[in-house]
């Protein structure tokens, strides 16, 4: 059975959305573990409601990325997940993580990408008078926000309040994320190889 992990920092609102799907069946695959960087991120308190097993590796316990990237990598030896999913992973990866596992990370950003890497973007949207914003589902690679976009879904922005955009963006995201999921699970999206 396809098999993922979900990494998350915060509150896990993505992390929510996705544990519904594979409970309903809209994601055909079962999320192995959740992996927070934080104890107090309230996505753990979703992954034990739902009974997946929690992995917490706090990074300020390592001295550099690369020791955390590791502790990682050698955590997730027990689960073999097909995919990681950040899900409000907010750690930048290096690549002794990326690497063993280049075409099976998946990001969620809340911008339409290539507009607006990096924070802050609902009040980009606002600085700027967009007409649009969105969110988009990437591949990761080992550059920031940059990798091969999987997809994107838009809106119309109507407010100028930046909550409100906030949680339009995020309706957008737990619709979009499960979906792009099932579809690496079915193997229709692939990382194309460079040559
Ligand atoms: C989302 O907006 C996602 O795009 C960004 O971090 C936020 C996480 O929200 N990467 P949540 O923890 O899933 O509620």
């Amino acid at each position: 059975m396809f098999s993922f992990a979900v990494f998350i920092s915060g509150n896990g609102s993505n992390l929510q959305a996705i544990i519904s799907a594979t409970q309903s069946g809209a994601i055909d695959g079962k999320i192995c573990c959740v992996l927070s960087n934080k104890k107090e991120s309230y996505g753990l308190v979703r992954a034990q409601e739902a009974n997946i097993p929690c992995i917490v590796i706090e990074h300020q316990n390592f001295k550099s990325r690369e020791e955390f990237d590791n502790a990682i990598v050698q955590s997730l030896k027990e689960y073999t997940p097909d995919l990681i999913v950040l899900a409000g992973f907010m750690r930048i990866l290096t690549p002794v993580f990326i690497r063993p596992y280049l075409g099976k990370i998946m990001n969620i950003h809340p911008s339409l990408l290539p507009k607006y890497p990096g924070l802050n973007t609902h009040q980009k949207v606002i600085d700027n008078e967009d007409a649009q914003h969105g969110v988009t589902v990437h591949f990761v690679d080992e550059n920031l926000d940059s990798g091969p976009i999987c997809a994107q879904s838009s809106m119309q922005v109507k407010s100028k309040d930046i909550e409100e955009l906030k949680k339009s963006i995020h309706e957008l995201e737990h619709k979009l994320y499960p979906k792009v999921i099932q579809d690496f699970a079915k193997g229709n999206l692939k990382l194309k190889k460079e040559n």
